[in-house]
């Protein structure tokens, strides 16, 4: 009867194994193929270094350059902080920002974030009229109450592979969607470390 074939057990267990390994490989290809206009991701370490201590590093096609030059010229008082940079590693990250900025003709969903721009450069992505206007929904979900300043500051809560470049809303975080909300996102800390 026993004839060399993998007992029931052992084939229960590689089937398991087997089945997860394809559930990763389809989930890894499935983000691959559904991922779109993603906005380049970082590729200067300085910045990432410097401007992700405390927060994640934005990607520097969210921001078109006169913001950032605004953020950049602010850092003794960023937001209540201290960011100050030594000038060398200031004018490094300055032009590394302002030749990877939003602009037009890039081919990323972050695009949408250059309407009806004020003459005045704002300083916070989440205030650009077109990213409100892309978070209508997550704003009418929420109520005006929770999207105090600063509620959307950390993208990852939402938009797990902002790092990525990914804002996807097909690939939000499980949990953060319309059908759960109801109360605030159960995020731990609104600072992020990487
Ligand atoms: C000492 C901590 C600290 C460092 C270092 C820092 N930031 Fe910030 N940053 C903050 C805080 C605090 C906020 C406001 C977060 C909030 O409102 O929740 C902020 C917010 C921002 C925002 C606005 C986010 C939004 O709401 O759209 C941008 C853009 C930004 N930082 C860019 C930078 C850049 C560029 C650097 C590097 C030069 C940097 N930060 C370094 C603390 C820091
Ligand atoms: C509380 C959750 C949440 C946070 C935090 C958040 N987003 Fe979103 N974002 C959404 C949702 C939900 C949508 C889709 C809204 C819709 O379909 O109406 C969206 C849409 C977007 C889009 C448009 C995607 C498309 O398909 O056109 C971009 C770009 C984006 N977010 C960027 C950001 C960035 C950058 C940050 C951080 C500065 C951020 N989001 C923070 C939930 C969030």
């Amino acid at each position: 009867m026993d004839n060399g074939s993998a007992s029931p057990r052992s084939l229960t267990i590689g089937t398991v194994l087997l089945a997860t390994i394809l559930l990763y490989g389809v989930y890894g290809v499935a983000v691959n193929v559904l991922a779109e206009e993603t906005v380049e991701v970082i590729v200067d370490d300085l910045y990432k270094e410097e401007c992700g201590a405390c927060h994640l590093a934005y990607l520097p096609g969210l921001l078109p350059a006169a913001n950032w030059r605004a953020v950049m010229s602010g850092l003794d008082d960023h937001f209540g902080e201290d960011a100050w940079l030594e000038p060398e590693t200031h004018d490094h990250i300055l032009v590394y920002l302002q030749t990877h900025a939003l602009a037009l003709g890039q081919n990323s969903r972050a695009t949408r974030f250059l309407r009806n721009l004020p003459d005045e450069p704002l300083l916070r992505i989440t205030e650009l009229p077109g990213f409100i206007q892309a978070h209508e929904e997550v704003q009418e979900q929420l109520g005006e109450e929770m999207l105090a300043e600063g509620f959307l500051s950390p993208c990852r809560d939402c938009h797990r592979q902002a790092d990525r470049g990914i804002f996807d809303k097909e690939l939000l975080n499980p949990g953060y969607g319309p059908q759960t909300w109801g109360g605030p996102p159960p995020g731990d800390s609104p600072v992020e470390n990487d």
